[in-house]
This record gives C-alpha cells, structure tokens and sequence, in this order.
C-alpha cells in the first residue's frame, strides 16, 4: 500500500475521533490515572519499512499500564521458557481484568499473563530472587532498547497512587502466595508489578517497541532478533485470545487483530508482517479498554483491509 494512502486514512481517523462527543470514562480506582484528560486522542503506525503515520497527540507520554504485559511476558518467556506455562495457563478467562474468583478453583494458577493475577505470575518470575530495582530497571531498559528512546520513563507518582490504591492486586497476591504459586516477597513482587504499570511512553514510542512482534521476533531497522519467530507467533497468539479480557472476543470480531490494552488508554495492535499501531485515548468503555482505541482501529483495519483472519 502507499505511504499516501496510510498517512490519508490516519490523519482522517484521528481527525474524526478528536471530534467525537462519547470518549469513554478514565480510569479512577487509580486515583492519578483519574485526573487524567479525556480529550486525548493519539495513533501511530509504524509499517515494517520504517514508515510512520501519526495522528493526534502522538508524543505525549501516557502510562502505558497493562500494555507492559506483553513486554514482561516476552523477558519472563525469555529467562524460564517454557517452564513458565507451569505457573500461568494460554486460555481466555471470560471475567475482569482484576477477578479473583477462578483462582480459587484452579489453585492459584490464572488463566493467562494478561490478567492481572497471571502478570503477577510473571513479573515474579522476571524478579526471578533479584531485587525489584533491579528487575524495574530491566524492564524499563528493555523497553528503552525496543523504542531505541532511552527517554522513556518510570512516572513514579501514579506508582506511588496504584501502590496506595492496590488492595485488589494485594488481595490477589496473597491469594496466589497461599498457593505458592509467587515465589518472591509479596510486596517484591507488586512492587516491580506497579512500577512497570506505571512506565510512562508516547504513542509513537510504543508503536516502535511492538516491531518485533509483526516481524518475526526481530527489530527491523538492526536485524537484533529479540525472540524467536514461533515465540513472536504464540505471543500475538494470546493478545488476540486474552489481550482484553472480557472484552477480547468483541475486539478480534470488530478489529481482527492481536492487541493488548491497557487502563491508561492505549492499545498496541499488530498486523504481522505489515505494522505495529499504538492508539490512545484515556476514555474506557465498561470492560476497562481505550473506547476511542478500539473504534478508531476498526476503523482503521476496515479501511485498510488488515486483519489477520
Ligand atoms: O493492576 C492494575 O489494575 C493496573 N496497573 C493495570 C490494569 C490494566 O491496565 C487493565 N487494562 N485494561
């Protein structure tokens, strides 16, 4: 496809979406996260020759929250293998993102990392017995590394907010700890959890850093391969069937694309073989994923003809 053509259709999607009267509602239960504004709109997409069409606010930094998830899945992956299916099962749980109520009949092991139960599981295992400023640092230089922007951030006060305000991440925590399925400190382990919730990115940044999974497991423009291609599959594998929640099974039908979301507003969405597309808006719908987000890449897919299906 044309650069033209792409850059046309994004720049009339966030034209449309900045005008847009119903935005969803930001995420409160963490309080920072509530003050932020609604008016927001960004997209990016980066093709696999390097291209990059944006619309809307694209280099405002935005806590990027659950979208972590994928990148923390892709170290924890990366340091146990596949040991780490032991901990935390590949099947789409059908409830909130922060429900407890299977893990007391399965033992303490969640249904998949994206949940928050299941990325727990795996940020105690990135952790793996070191210290949490270690590990918090590990996550964040990987994500430097994928942007190729060592710009990118920690924003400490919505840690500290989700910290104060995370009694149903402590609840599911200890729930887990009593199964022995977290083998780090409790506290350790949220401790790293909250902070890369809390890593702050721009649009365009974490359009760069999702590359890898729409090529192969390798970063384009270095030829690096970050994983292996069967790994980069199976990743996208359980965007597409866990990556938001109760809410997966409407986005594969409306965008038909692997995608993870998160509360701050983004959606990281790839097309392999083609693209890697950061959108946000800080609105949510009732399944806590970016309202606008998910619209604006309907729309996108739909006029561009990318889907996976
Ligand atoms: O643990 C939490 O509740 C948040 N740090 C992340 C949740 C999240 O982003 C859910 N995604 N839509």
């Amino acid at each position: 496809m044309p650069h033209e053509t792409l850059d046309t259709v994004v720049s009339e999607i966030a034209e449309e979406m900045r005008a847009r009267p119903d935005r969803g509602k930001v995420a409160s239960y963490i309080p920072e996260l509530g003050r932020v504004d609604p008016n927001q709109f960004a997209i990016t997409v980066v093709t696999q020759d390097g291209h990059v069409a944006s619309g809307g606010q694209c280099d405002i930094p935005f806590s990027i929250q659950s979208v972590s998830k994928v990148f923390t899945l892709t170290l924890a992956l990366g340091l146990a293998g596949n040991r780490l299916w032991n901990r935390v099962g590949r099947e789409p749980s059908g409830s909130p993102f922060n429900s407890i109520v299977q893990l007391e009949h399965e033992r303490g092991i969640p249904r998949n990392p994206f949940i928050n139960a299941g990325a727990i599981v795996v940020t105690d295992h990135v952790l793996a017995g070191h210290q949490p400023r270690e590990a918090i640092g590990e996550i964040l230089r990987f994500m430097q590394f994928l942007a190729d922007d060592e710009s990118i951030y920690i924003d400490h006060d919505v840690a500290a907010s989700e910290e104060a305000h995370g009694f149903n991440n402590r609840a599911l925590a200890n729930f887990m700890k009593g199964f022995g399925a977290l083998d780090n400190p409790v506290e350790y382990t949220l401790g790293v959890y909250f902070h890369h919730c809390a890593i702050a990115m721009t649009c365009r940044q974490l359009a760069t850093a999702g590359r890898f999974l729409a090529n192969n497991g390798i970063r384009p423009e270095t030829g690096y391969s970050v994983v292996t291609p069967e790994r980069a599959r199976r990743i996208n594998a359980i965007m597409l069937t866990c990556g938001h929640y109760d809410g997966s099974g409407e986005f594969a039908y409306r965008v038909g694309l692997p995608g993870k979301s998160g509360v701050g507003g983004a959606i990281l969405a790839i097309v392999p073989g083609r693209a890697s597309i950061c959108v946000w808006s800080p609105g949510l719908d009732t399944t806590g994923n970016s309202h606008l987000g998910r619209i604006a890449l309907e729309m996108l897919t739909t006029r561009l003809g990318w889907t996976v299906f």
